[in-house]
């Protein structure tokens, strides 16, 4: 039976398109021209060298930036201001340290003027959900860096978004917790059909996680590889390293990257 993702996966509109778009900061000139489309459910990782536009392409679909050439659509339309149909979830959790775990997840659906007895019992739910239950009442500094993660991806998944964006989220996670995040995240995938947009310069993540890799050339930032991910879901994170595709999708990503 599809599950919510391959049902959404199905739908051909696309999510998110750059239609050579630019981006200048002052004299410099940042990204472009990129032009991409993203479907509808589908789980993007974007790689490049630092410097080369990643956040940059996500703050332009978030909203707090504007083009400086071409366009950004959002479901066919131009992102005019800020996009509340994301979540953003970055390096840093941007947990607020005098909010309790509960208090953090709250602030979103507050935000958007959600009903008191609607937001208990999706906080509740995405607790659980993220395995955090029974941590409501806990504080920021009482929780180790994965469980800040999780608290950031509970605060996202509360409130539902259509799109994930989410750059380098599990950067200073040490490789056993990553592995585990990875497990995470492709569950959650699977079961919000959502669409992730997943910056990441950690090439396995990015081929473990993902239905296609775009790879970013040096600034100006333009898409200098796309290469679409063949690997069967669901996908186990520790066997995938020994199937001798993932080696050939990583020599192929590799050697694109052109690390010097
Ligand atoms: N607000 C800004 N003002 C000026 N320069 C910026 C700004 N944001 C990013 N840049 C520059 O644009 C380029 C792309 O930045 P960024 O998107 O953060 O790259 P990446 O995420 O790939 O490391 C970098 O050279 C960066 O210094
Ligand atoms: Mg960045």
């Amino acid at each position: 039976m599809p599950d919510a993702a391959q049902r959404s996966r199905d739908r051909t509109a696309p999510m998110i398109e750059f239609k050579g778009t630019r981006v200048r900061f002052g004299s410099l000139d940042a990204i472009g021209p990129v032009s991409l489309s993203v479907k509808r459910g589908e789980f993007l990782a974007v790689i490049g060298p630092s410097g080369c536009g990643k956040s940059t392409l996500l703050n332009l679909v978030a909203g707090t930036l504007k083009p400086a050439g071409g366009e950004v659509l959002y479901r066919g339309a131009p992102v005019d201001g800020v996009n509340r149909e994301i979540g953003y979830i970055t390096q840093k959790n941007h947990c607020l340290p005098w909010r309790t775990v509960e208090g953090n997840i709250r602030l979103p659906l507050e935000f958007r003027g959600y009903p008191n007895g609607e937001i208990a019992s999706r906080v509740t739910s995405v607790l659980q959900q993220v395995g955090l239950a029974g941590f409501e009442k806990s504080y920021p500094r009482q929780l180790s860096g994965g469980m800040l993660q999780r608290v950031s991806i509970a605060r996202t998944l509360a409130y539902a978004p259509d799109t994930y964006l989410m750059d380098e989220p599990f950067g200073s996670l040490d490789a056993q917790l990553r592995l585990r995040m990875h497990e995470e995240i492709m569950r959650l995938w699977h079961q919000t059909g959502s669409t992730f947009v997943f910056v990441t310069h950690d090439l396995h993540e990015a081929i473990t996680l993902a239905d296609r890799v775009v790879v970013i050339s040096r600034r100006p930032g333009r898409i200098k590889l796309v290469v679409d991910i063949d690997l069967p879901r669901p996908r186990d994170v520790i066997d995938l390293q020994s199937d001798p595709r993932f080696g050939a999708y990583f020599k192929q990503l590799w050697d694109a990257l052109d690390v010097h």
